[in-house]
């Protein structure tokens, strides 16, 4: 990639895509096309074709896509591998037609088998039966990884896809009704915090900036705000506050921070030309609890943390394989510390 390409970033003002333009604009790239959903609908073939018409990008990052937690996965069932497929599927066609010189597919950890082996390699990937909640999103995200391969047999072209593990970072979800992990653990800490502190100014600027499931926090009474902390496990008794969190706590689980996946990405964009996708993680991995204390000091929470264990603790490990990556000469450079320490600015920064 020359600093003068036209490299188009699809889904530039999500977590991930944000990221990418971040990490491309650091290193010089000048020439990047960024269009949100609203000025550029990926579900509508004729709109992609003239996209690409009209603009002949280059390079391509594909990181669109419909996103969400398990319940959201599970319940609009059809909406998730409807939009997935036309996305993938209209770029990577458009792209192809259009003769892009490099295109970068981002799947998902979640795509593995339920039961693969620990640490997830690349060629777990169709060997077993998938997670039922989200097996809609997964075999998407499957179909996105064999149209590349498929495009790249047929007609030669360059490509290639990446497996990010768990994500977290700037532009993260922070709705505690379908948040990931990390970024809800950030917020239940934060609004805990406030809590205890009795300032409950903070906690109602925070329902306002980020809605619970779409509704409006604003004019709520005190009885009201601390109903609705309760709902997520945020509580106070005999003076004391306390923080639910669901499960063991023992759980072990694998955290990247979105500009280290960027990076790695910017990286294989420019070094890795092979028909196989590369996992993209950190290696390491940590258990839900000690994860939980971590961010508690970070937030600076004073409170009680307890483990809910009427609640699941969905599979006991899960953890990326990063050798081929790191045999590549990538790795990852923040530590999850200084991650969350990052986010969490970024979060009460918004
Ligand atoms: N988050 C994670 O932990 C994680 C982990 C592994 C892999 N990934 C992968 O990384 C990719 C990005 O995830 P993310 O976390 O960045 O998600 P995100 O924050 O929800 O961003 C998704 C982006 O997709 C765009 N998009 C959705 N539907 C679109 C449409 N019809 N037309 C045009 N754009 C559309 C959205 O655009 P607008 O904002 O303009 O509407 C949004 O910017 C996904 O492929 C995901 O599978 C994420």
């Amino acid at each position: 990639m020359n600093f003068l390409d036209k490299i188009y970033v699809a889904g530039a003002n999500g977590m991930v895509g944000s990221a990418i333009t971040r990490r491309l604009k650091l290193l010089g790239f000048q020439n990047l096309l960024t269009p949100s959903s609203r000025e550029l609908n990926l579900l509508n073939q004729n709109a992609v074709e003239d996209f690409f018409i009209n603009h002949q990008p280059q390079y391509v990052f594909l990181a669109a896509a419909k996103v969400g937690g398990i319940w959201a996965n599970n319940t609009q069932r059809a909406d998730f591998i409807y939009q997935n497929l036309m996305i993938e599927a209209n770029v990577i066609q458009a792209a192809h037609q259009n003769k892009v010189k490099k295109l970068l597919f981002l799947g998902s950890s979640c795509i593995y088998p339920k039961l693969a082996p620990q640490p997830l390699r690349e060629d777990s990937l169709l060997t077993g039966t998938l997670e039922p909640t989200n097996e809609p999103y997964a075999i998407a995200k499957i179909a996105g990884i064999k149209l590349c391969e498929a495009y790249r047999s047929q007609y030669q072209q360059n490509f290639i896809s990446v497996m990010p593990t768990n994500l977290y970072g700037q532009k993260d979800n922070y709705d505690l009704h379908n948040s990931h992990v990390l970024p809800a653990l950030i917020r239940k800490f934060y609004l805990g915090k406030s809590l205890e502190n009795n300032n409950l100014e903070a906690i109602a600027r925070d329902l306002s900036h980020y809605p619970i499931q779409s509704q409006k926090h604003e004019q709520l009474s005190k009885e009201q705000i601390l109903d609705l902390l309760k709902r997520f496990g945020i509580k106070q008794e005999g003076g004391d506050t306390f923080i639910d969190i669901w499960g063991t706590g023992t759980p072990l689980r694998e955290f990247m921070y979105a500009d280290d996946l960027a990076d790695a990405c910017v990286f294989l964009m420019q070094n890795y030309n092979e028909e196989q996708f590369v996992n993209i993680g950190t290696g390491q991995e940590i258990s839900i609890k000690e994860l939980a204390l971590l961010v508690k000091e970070i937030v600076g929470f004073k409170g009680d943390v307890c483990f809910d264990t009427t609640k699941p603790d969905g599979t006991p490990r899960k953890l990326l394989d990063v050798s081929k990556l790191h045999g590549l000469g990538w790795k990852a450079q923040i530590s999850l510390a200084d991650g969350i320490k990052m986010a969490f600015e970024h979060y009460l920064n918004i």
